[in-house]
């Protein structure tokens, strides 16, 4: 992988250590935008032009919903027009169609761009008019769904200047169904108020997908010069204020220098039109060097605003600036819960980023950023559970209540339900009724419940009773409950109508089981609707997903191993399932030949049979001992047969494991005629979990190397199939080398990078994490601010920015693996993998996290400067004081009650010493 060449050519430049960025010439990269987020719901993107969106939801935009397309050919923005006396019109956002027309010439303007958490400003200034401006956004923290802009304007001439200034920031202020779904008449329905400070629009009604109701939400713009000043007056009609012909990006009202259609503080209304948060401040006259301020806001509200409120807290300059200070500490505080200290501290700089991209993603979901012009603000079971593995780092004192909570949505039949409601634990039936399966649901939340007790030591929680979903499907969406009434609420009931809870082992052990039994004609799990890979859809008869056959066997295995420790360390002899389960657990009672299909699916059918869609009621109480067995020669049977059967060989010498079988029941992977066919998804889950044996794993990388590996874009989700793939899925419909067909997709290739160090091949787990480093980073070719994309396209494009759980990922490894702060069931387990340049010049390396609900700095010093492999861990010492070495095999664990007796609130230092020796 080529290192990145200079750092003066990265683009933008960490201008400190907390992160803050600085990027000349912003406006010379396309599909750039910047998250302005709260928690309170206001969700806004901005870029270098100030185009982007403002919103709270799908049915509540403030500005119009856009596309990534619409950042460069959209006219609508948040512009700020100043015309000055005797020379002409400017945008001090660049939005102008003279500006536009000079940006291929010598007068084109200078831009520099600075960002950080969570703010961004643009300076822009025009040589011609010997003006500049600043233009700084925010949406402050807290509940208000505000967005604030201030405009600074400076007289860099040596003459005094006069200029009056527009701000003209479109107001939809609907639903984005609206946009293609009677965009004219939904405009009709527009109630257009002003006031002393700007312009209010509450439409009558809403006409969206929840019918035609009275609307009561309400959007507005509103302005103050200086300290508080009022505007002038406004242009709330955007067709008036653009006039006959004209455009947002050559007003009438601005270019001709009209005066406002409304004064302010009149009180005047209008109806039925597009609207315009257009706010004509008054006209001022700037000596040389002097500067002007304006406070532009943006506000959504559930009904009329009080704008006394609004512009008591946020319509003054100084205000403006108290609040960004306000809320750069809020975003720092969070994304310093994890801190990163090691020889290369712009790398360092950039994680700070990545630890936000877990919090944007809980806000945002998938939606609502200019690449996710989809969804409506949701996440999928999927990306619920992997979201948790940051929190778990991050704001580890929700966690336990979301996975209590998530462990709701499981079905009887071992699935889940996939409509995810607005609160925690509230899943929603498809009233769509599309039957899918995604087959890979059931294996994340194991991982994720793993990684909470590895954390916590919380072994109570496997046995807290939980509800399961219920909806029309069952046997897997095979069959339709037609008995079903809905009004009885999504949850299953037993014979006798109450509700049925188990607990939350039981439902681990059905996520895992039933796919077990759910095996297609070679005996791997079917691949139903799709598996990690949305889009391998198209193989829901015949295909079969072999990687997460493997994902699911080392579930078994793992899961029999903590039924092993539970029984150790808390004597609990017995567990207790509904009695319809232990037909899975077939070794305790009649044993199924595990190589017989029909035998499985016979065993599978009888367990739908007994609990369709209701249970008795009954519970059985089961030998801890015996149910440990039983899955441990289920995940046995799973790797004997995969090492068996699903392996590749390679005619170049070694080779690698097949990851899915199609529609038509064909082998995917392999060496064939027309090339190779091999994806990265299916050595992953091997590698990560037990199936790849410890020789396969050096053959698995050499052929990832080999086929995988691209100089240009970084390790592939796949190598060039060709053709559609009708029996494999959509994916393939991609162009080669997009998104989910053999792009760098940052989630696998990061999962790559953690099973590598999970196997303990460290360079080569570096390799690949630092190759995603330099892709994300090499500013010239991937376009994109600090942080990872979701994938890295052909072109070497950083794509859908922000959000996406591969930050997770990053995140957990680098704590987890690289670092090694690793739980062991509550107690702390140190195992550092970090590699020469990871340490710095005197041999340090640290991390600040939350482990135990203690703040600790774990600092490693490797000051013989061993490479990793070389290194043992010989002392720690925490605040100073020796600690007695309790050593395992993977490292050195320190009990949890070592670290609980640590005050609380404040950060402990544990000092690690690493010496030569094995
Ligand atoms: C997205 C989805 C994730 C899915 C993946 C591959 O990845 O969110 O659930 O597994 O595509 O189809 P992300 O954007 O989270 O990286």
């Amino acid at each position: 992988m080529n290192k990145v060449k200079d750092k003066s050519k990265r683009g933008w430049e960490f201008t400190g250590d907390k992160g803050d960025f600085r990027l000349q010439k912003a406006d010379r990269s396309s599909y750039l935008y910047f998250p302005l987020v709260n928690e309170g719901g206001m969700m806004s993107s901005v870029s270098p032009k100030l185009h982007g969106q403002t919103t709270s939801g799908h049915n509540t935009f403030l500005t119009p919903p856009i596309s990534v397309e619409d950042l460069h050919n959209s006219r609508a923005s948040r512009n700020f027009w100043i015309h000055v006396e005797g020379k002409g019109t400017w945008s001090a956002a660049g939005n102008s169609a003279r500006q536009n027309a000079d940006f291929y010439t010598e007068d084109a303007e200078e831009v520099e761009l600075e960002a950080g958490f969570l703010w961004h400003r643009v300076s822009r200034s025009s040589k011609e008019l010997n003006l500049s401006s600043q233009i700084t956004s925010f949406v402050p923290c807290g509940n208000d769904k505000v967005e604030l802009m201030k405009v600074v304007l400076t007289n860099n001439g040596e003459t005094q200047q006069t200029l009056t200034p527009t701000a003209a920031i479109p107001l939809y202020a609907r639903s984005a169904d609206d946009l293609r779904d009677h965009r004219h008449v939904t405009s009709l329905l527009h109630r257009i108020f002003t006031s002393d400070y700007g312009i209010e629009v509450q439409p009558a009604l809403s006409f969206d997908e929840r019918g035609h109701r009275v609307n009561h939400t309400s959007y507005g713009v509103f302005g103050v010069e200086g300290d508080g000043n009022t505007p002038e007056g406004f242009f709330p009609v955007q067709e008036e204020f653009i006039g006959e012909g004209g455009s947002l990006d050559w007003p009438e009202a601005v270019v001709v220098n009209r005066a406002p259609d409304i004064i302010a503080g009149t009180g005047v209304h209008r109806e039925g039109y597009e609207a315009l948060g257009g706010i004509r401040f008054t006209t001022v006259t700037l000596m040389p060097g002097e500067s002007v301020s304006y406070v532009v806001i943006m506000a959504i509200e559930d009904q009329r605003m009080d704008l006394e409120a609004l512009i008591g807290k946020y319509g003054s300059s100084s205000s403006f600036d108290r609040l960004l200070e306000e809320n750069k500490a809020f975003w720092s505080e969070k994304v310093n819960t994890v801190q990163f200290k090691t020889g290369d501290a712009d790398a360092d700089q950039w994680m700070k980023w990545v630890t936000l991209q877990p919090v944007l993603r809980r806000l945002y979901g998938n939606s609502f950023l200019p690449y996710h012009d989809y969804g409506r603000g949701g996440r999928g079971w999927r990306d619920l559970w992997q979201d948790c593995l940051a929190l778990l780092i991050m704001e580890p004192a929700e966690v336990r209540n979301l996975l209590f909570d998530n462990y709701a949505g499981v079905r009887i039949d071992g699935s889940n339900a996939t409509i995810i409601g607005q609160h925690p634990g509230e899943f929603i039936a498809d009233r769509n009724n599309i039957p899918r399966v995604w087959m890979d649901h059931g294996a994340w939340p194991f991982m994720t419940t793993m990684l909470y007790l590895n954390h916590s030591g919380d072994m109570e929680f496997l046995n807290q009773e939980q509800g399961y979903f219920r909806d029309t499907f069952m046997s897997r969406c095979r069959e339709r409950d037609h008995s079903l009434d809905l009004k009885e609420g999504s949850v299953l009931r037993t014979a006798s109508g109450d509700i049925y809870k188990g607990t939350i082992l039981e439902h681990i052990l059905l996520q895992n089981l039933v796919p077990f039994f759910n095996v297609g004609e070679h005996n791997n799990i079917k691949l139903e609707g799709a598996d990690w890979n949305d889009g391998l859809d198209m193989g829901a008869d015949r295909g079969e997903s072999v990687t997460f056959t493997s994902f699911y066997g080392s579930n078994l295995m793992d899961i029999s191993l903590l039924l092993r420790d539970l029984k150790e360390r808390t004597g609990q002899k017995i567990i207790e399932v509904a009695e319809e389960i232990t037909i899975l657990l077939d070794t305790m009672s009649e044993k199924v030949d595990y190589e017989s299909i029909s035998g499985k699916i016979a065993l599978l059918n009888r367990f739908y049979a007994s609990a369709p869609n209701k249970v008795s009621g009954v519970k059985a109480s089961l030998d801890i001992d015996q149910v440990a067995d039983d899955l441990a020669q289920k995940a046995e049977w799973i790797f004997n047969h995969l090492r068996q059967n699903e392996w590749v060989e390679s005619e170049e010498g070694g080779g690698w494991f097949n990851g899915y079988y199609n529609n038509d029941g064909e082998r995917v992977e392999g060496e064939f005629a027309e090339g190779v066919r091999m994806t990265l998804t299916g050595q992953v889950f091997p590698l990560m979990g037990h199936a790849a044996s410890e020789d396969q794993v050096p053959q698995i990388i050499a052929a990832v190397e080999r086929n995988l590996l691209d100089e240009k874009i970084g390790y592939r989700l796949n190598s060039q199939f060709g053709g559609i793939q009708q029996n494999l899925g959509r994916a393939f419909g991609f162009a080669f080398g997009h998104k989910e067909n053999g792009a760098m997709f940052s989630h696998m290739t990061i999962m790559y990078g953690n099973a590598l160090y999970k196997r303990g091949y460290v360079n080569e787990g570096r390799k690949v994490l630092e190759s995603l480093y330099q892709l994300s980073t090499d500013f010239e070719v991937s376009h994109m601010y600090p942080g990872i994309p979701e994938y890295i396209n052909e072109s070497g494009r950083g794509m859908y920015t922000y959000l996406t759980g591969s930050a997770s990922w990053l995140l957990l490894t680098m704590v987890t693996e690289v670092f090694g702060i690793k739980g062991k069931l509550g107690d702390l387990l140190l195992e550092p993998k970090l590699v020469g340049p990871q340490f710095d010049a005197e041999g340090k390396a640290s991390i600040k996290t939350m482990f135990a609900d203690r703040e600790l700095e774990v600092l490693y010093k490797n000051t013989e400067g061993s490479a990793y492999g070389e290194y043992q861990i010989s002392s720690v010492l925490i605040n100073g004081a020796q600690v007695t070495l309790q050593r395992v095999s993977e490292g050195v664990l320190i009990a949890r009650a070592e670290l609980t007796s640590l005050q609380a609130g404040q950060c402990h230092l544990i000092e690690v010493e690493l010496v030569k020796g094995k």
